[in-house]
């Protein structure tokens, strides 16, 4: 079963999550420096009749990237096309989506630091010069044709800014980092769904969701839809912070956000290597989890809340994760630790 705090989108979630989608800048709520940012842009470019500079998004999963990519071509008053990194795998796939865009139009790639590396070099001159060498014919016969484009806005999305290539990264005019969302931000998003949503729930009720949500505006909405149908089956005809507690609490999902698999990665390191520092690989194994999934999904947040630190030896427990776990130190670990 997929994990209910994942950040990472699930498949079943594509609908709703576009009918909860803002759909401008007065609905997107915190991001405060991304925002400003953007909308100065945003306006100098009307105001030139250009096309906005490309931009790139970094971020965890689930912080809004795409929602941002769409509120920029309502306020361009143009068209999005949404692709993603691994979809195009040939060159052909690329010049078929750049040939098509008019004057403003914005392509969103996502999961941008899985382009190939010949269709990246295609994409060089496109995003320059806005221009495509397409190579017609073999051997001796071989030439190159020059295809000029309109004048388009690439946004690139990606939760791994460090993978992609440097001539990639330096041909974007706008970098913008999203970072995690406070509990406030999360309450007035909640706020928000809860209403388009139709359910009733107390301003308690909606703090207490959101400050499980791991600061990503997609588990705060999905926790919400989950809290529903509690208070549904329940006959509640309101969400309170009792029925929020114990809805959460029956999805397993601990006062911090904390889930089943985060729970017995650090159960793992506590018990079992008596808090590490421990390499990656061992933890994975012992989880039965790869490690890409602990190191993306899980990690981020256990280190966030100060229970875990990555150290050139391995993985640490701090003594705050002891604590909060219950866990006991012997007095060897004790002075490792401090
Ligand atoms: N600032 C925000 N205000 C209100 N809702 C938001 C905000 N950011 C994200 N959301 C909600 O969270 C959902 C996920 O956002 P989005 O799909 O834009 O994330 P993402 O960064 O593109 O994720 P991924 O990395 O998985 O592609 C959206 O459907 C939207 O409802
Ligand atoms: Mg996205």
């Amino acid at each position: 079963m997929p994990r209910l705090i994942e950040p990472v989108l699930q498949e079943d979630e594509q609908v709703v999550e576009q009918s909860l989608r803002p759909s401008s800048f007065s609905e997107f709520v915190g991001q405060q420096r991304v925002k400003e940012q953007l909308s100065v842009f945003l306006q100098a470019a009307r105001e030139r009749g250009e096309a906005l500079d490309h931009c790139l998004f970094y971020g965890p999963p689930g912080l809004g990237k795409t929602t941002l990519s769409h509120i920029i071509a309502k306020e361009m008053g143009t068209q999005v096309r949404v692709t993603t990194g691994p979809v195009l795998e040939r060159p052909a796939d690329l010049a078929g989506l750049l040939t098509n865009l008019q004057h403003g139009d914005i392509l969103f790639v996502d999961e941008i630091h899985r382009l190939s590396s010949t269709v990246e070099e295609y994409l060089y001159p496109a995003m320059e010069d806005f221009r495509l060498d397409i190579l017609i014919d073999k051997g001796a016969a071989a030439r190159t044709l020059q295809l000029n484009l309109n004048r388009f806005t690439l946004v690139g999305a990606t939760t791994r800014a460090g993978l992609l290539s440097s001539p990639l990264r330096s041909r974007f005019g706008v970098t913008l980092r999203l970072d995690y969302y406070s509990a406030e931000e999360l309450v007035e998003i909640l706020r928000r769904t809860a209403q388009l949503l139709g359910v009733v729930c107390t301003e308690d009720g909606l703090r207490e969701i959101a400050s499980r949500s791991r600061g990503t505006p997609r588990v705060a909405n999905r926790l919400l839809r989950r809290v529903r149908d509690v208070a549904q089956v329940n006959g509640a005809d309101k969400v309170t912070p009792e029925l929020a507690h114990k809805a959460l609490r029956l999805l397993e999902i601990d006062d911090y956000g904390l889930d089943d698999l985060d729970k017995r990665l650090m159960l793992a390191l506590l018990e079992k290597f008596r808090g590490g520092p421990v390499g990656l690989g061992t933890l994975a194994v012992t989880v039965g989890e790869d490690e890409g999934t602990l190191e993306e999904l899980c990690e981020p947040y256990l280190i966030r809340q100060g229970f875990l630190e990555r150290t050139s030896r391995g993985r640490q427990a701090t003594i705050r994760a002891f604590e909060h776990f219950g866990v006991r130190r012997n007095a060897a670990d004790q002075t490792r630790l401090l």
